[in-house]
């Protein structure tokens, strides 16, 4: 069977399978406030989707995005997804024979959009202690060329949840700029982090900062997002993309209804979250040769490291998989360090939660000794 096929027959199958319990995809599960479903109501009885939305975006949702992020400045292109401008930037400022920096474990379909325009990928291990989970500063100053065109910095960081300091991002940024490159800030984490920092304060010109609806309000299905930056930077970016015929208006009336109850929302959503990465962090001490490395998470998952436990990460996520339970393979983040974690995610009702907790310590048994791969899907 083709990859394609059999990917998508993957994918298709989780989603048609009831009672799923989703821990893989970073999703949020928790209901919608009542006005962000209503508006998408509205948007159907009124029949506006007979319409193309304008180009960039809602102008309304525009400037909600903006003083959301807190760049009122700069510039914004609404995209189908973060992952649309993502894609769009890596196709439109890289090319043959230029250099595409990012870290490892790391987001992979940017890295793969850079490999398909021709660009060269330097990837920088950031796993361990002794990485801190995170880039140094140091480390990336160190991989500059002059073929250097565009970092690419996930923060917080899927799939570890540790996010940048302060002094950290300035640093960062400062180097892309001393080499000319665009920094893109990818931030669809970043209201689940507590002190996030934005890199384009520092460098404004040069950074494209991504922003998602799928993570904090729970919109993935839905496909909408957004790429900021400077008005040039946008506007090169304006000249020729994806789709010129405007998001989707009903995921548009929906962004700018989940912003206007934001504020009274999301907090109980962060509340839970962060709640369930303490279950997992308790269930999870209780194992002999599984560790949370990183607590608490900047994301909505957590990973669990499996290093000392004797077991391949692909085997406990098939030995889940029996159980109706979806967790992530390291192998979908990264090829070096695919055999030391899982990914949890954390967005979802606490009795998902509890169940992977209390299925937790026999799967590990089970799991040790199967010799399972999983495609990284
Ligand atoms: C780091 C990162 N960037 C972007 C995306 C895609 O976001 P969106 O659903 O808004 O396209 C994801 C989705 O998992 C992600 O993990």
């Amino acid at each position: 069977m083709r990859q394609l096929d059999e990917r998508n027959q993957y994918f298709d199958r989780l989603f048609n399978t009831p009672d799923l319990i989703w821990l893989g995809q970073n999703t949020n599960h928790f209901p919608a406030h009542p006005a962000v479903v209503q508006a998408m109501h509205d948007s159907i009885a009124s029949g506006e989707y007979h319409l193309y939305a304008p180009p960039a975006g809602m102008e309304e949702l525009r400037q909600l995005i903006l003083a959301d992020i807190g760049l009122p400045e700069a510039s914004v292109l609404v995209t189908d997804g973060a992952i649309e401008g993502l894609y769009h930037a890596c196709h439109t400022l890289c090319g043959a024979g230029d250099q595409f920096v990012t870290t490892d474990p790391g987001w992979k379909w940017p890295v793969a959009f850079a490999a398909a325009a021709g660009a060269e990928i330097v990837e920088l291990p950031i796993y361990g202690p002794e990485h801190n989970y995170r880039l140094q500063p140091a480390q990336l100053e160190a991989a500059i060329t002059d073929r250097t065109r565009l970092i690419y910095l996930v923060d917080p960081i899927n799939p570890l949840g540790s996010c940048y300091s302060a002094g950290e991002i300035e640093a960062i940024a400062a180097i892309a700029k001393a080499a000319g490159a665009t920094l893109i800030h990818d931030c669809t984490y970043r209201h689940f982090a507590e002190g996030h920092s934005l890199a384009a304060r520092h460098y404004p010109e040069g950074t494209l900062t991504t922003y998602s609806f799928s993570k904090w309000l729970g919109l993935a299905g839905l496909r909408v997002g957004a790429v900021i930056g400077d008005g040039d930077l946008i506007e090169k970016l304006a000249a020729a993309p994806p789709n010129n015929l405007g998001s989707n208006v009903l995921s548009q009336r929906a962004a700018i209804a989940g912003l206007k109850i934001k504020d009274q929302w999301f907090p109980e959503v962060q509340r839970r979250q962060r709640a369930n990465q303490a279950l997992i962090r308790d269930a999870v001490q209780g194992i002999e040769g599984l560790t949370v490395p990183v607590y608490p998470s900047h994301g909505n998952f957590i990973i669990v490291d499996v290093t000392a436990a004797g077991l391949s990460p692909d085997a406990l996520c098939g030995v889940l998989r029996e159980d109706n339970v979806m967790i992530r393979q390291g192998g979908y983040h990264s090829k070096r360090f695919a055999e030391r974690f899982v990914k949890i995610s954390t967005s979802v009702p606490e009795e998902w939660v509890e169940r992977l907790c209390e299925l937790l310590p026999d799967a590990v048994a089970r799991a040790r000794g199967v010799n399972a791969e999983m495609r990284a899907f």
